[in-house]
């Protein structure tokens, strides 16, 4: 039985009535563009076959019932009584939602929900996304409401930001609502256009899980503060930067001296990021897979040594990778400090190469890497 299928029958078995409506919302690979959407950058990332569904219905009062049967939880809360996140909780994401469809004058009903997910969890795959886009289509279909899917980001953007406490981007939600099946989404989060770009043919995405579990709020936040100290530093020289997606990399060269070193390395990263974004699409439209996959390593090196968002282990899944027969580039994917990483490989040569970087992995890391190999998928939808 499909996962649409199986949370409808689980929501009758758990509610005993029919689902009102049942969504589904991929989680997505971050490609290439590292920290930059907080820095109105550019970004190409993909909308990948793991996702979360939602089976949902009203429930007759304003208590609320969200079962996760993939992982045999379930939380229980009213409506009217939100206001106080426990820490580390999923069922955050979904409180999080109704407060700001709250603010934005949608009333959510009591509800009762079933949900399902096959994104793993704090690896970088942006589960936390798959699970508030997919929510939120239910929320939105049960208050006979409707909102532009941009709106819809920001609510999980929200979300993150003000009931969980990380100061994320655009970029989780922006993949999430825009993917589409055998395309990357290419977003600039100054305009937020969005465009969908062909992977390149023959090639396949695997994405190496280091079990590093990543825990991002405190670094990341620490991270956006030294972008925003150097964007402060930059524009007392130059007023007209609003952000550093303003600053060429020859500018920020010329301010290194005025620069805190670390700040300096921070911000070097993002405008590295931008610049390699730009040249990445640059290398697709033109097929030239192999330069796109040196801009893949690139962008790795820059995390290590300027963002400081790698770590050891994932060091060493992109070392191991540089080295295997059908690589084209590896990277790490989304916040960092640990995670997943995205490797872009000859698609003959896919399966053996996730074999080997496990085993070459294992042996000198004593770690289990999950290898699998990873396809674009289509952006969130009601089923
Ligand atoms: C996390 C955030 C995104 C983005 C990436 C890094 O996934 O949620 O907004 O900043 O990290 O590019």
């Amino acid at each position: 039985m499909d996962r649409a299928a199986s949370v409808r029958q689980a929501f009758t078995s758990v509610f005993g009535t029919g689902a009102a409506v049942v969504t589904r919302a991929p989680g997505r690979l971050e490609v290439l563009g590292n920290h930059t959407d907080y820095n109105e950058g550019t970004v190409l990332s993909v909308a990948v076959d793991r996702a979360t569904w939602v089976a949902a219905g009203p429930s007759a009062s304003d208590r609320c019932r969200v079962v996760d049967v993939a992982n045999a939880t379930e939380r229980v809360f009213r409506v009217t009584e939100l206001d106080h996140p426990e820490k580390g909780d999923w069922a955050n994401y979904v409180k999080g939602l109704v407060v700001e469809l709250a603010e934005r004058g949608i009333s959510v009903p009591g509800f009762h929900a079933v949900l399902s997910s096959t994104v793993p969890m704090s690896a970088g795959m942006s589960s936390s996304a798959a699970l508030e886009m997919s929510m939120l289509l239910a929320l939105l279909r049960l208050a006979r409401a409707s909102l532009d899917w941009r709106e819809m980001a920001r609510i999980g953007q929200a979300c993150e930001n003000r009931y969980v406490g990380a100061r994320t981007g655009l970029l989780d939600q922006f993949s999430s609502l825009r993917g589409k099946a055998e395309h990357l989404v290419y977003s600039d989060f100054r305009s937020l256009d969005v465009r969908n770009v062909p992977l390149p043919a023959g090639t396949a995405l695997v994405v190496a899980n280091s079990m590093v579990r990543h825990n991002l709020t405190n670094e990341y936040n620490e991270r956006r503060e030294a972008c925003e100290a150097a964007l402060a530093a930059l524009r007392q020289g130059c007023p007209g930067i609003r952000a550093l997606r303003d600053v060429s990399p020859a500018q920020l060269e010329a301010a290194r001296g005025i620069l805190d070193p670390v700040v300096f390395r921070r911000a070097l990263h993002v405008v590295g990021e931008i610049t390699r974004v730009e040249a990445g699409v640059r290398a697709l439209e033109a097929g030239d897979v192999e330069a796109f996959g040196r801009l893949m390593f690139e962008s790795q090196a820059s995390s290590t040594h300027n963002f400081e968002n790698s770590c050891a282990e994932i060091d060493t899944l992109t070392a191991i990778a540089a080295e295997l027969p059908g690589v084209l580039g590896a990277r790490i994917s989304g916040g960092g400090f640990g995670g997943i990483t995205v490797h872009l490989v000859d698609a003959g040569q896919a399966e053996r190469y996730g074999d080997v970087l496990a085993q070459r992995y294992a042996r000198e890391t004593g770690l289990a890497a999950e290898v699998t190999v990873c396809h674009a998928a289509d952006g969130a939808e009601v089923l």
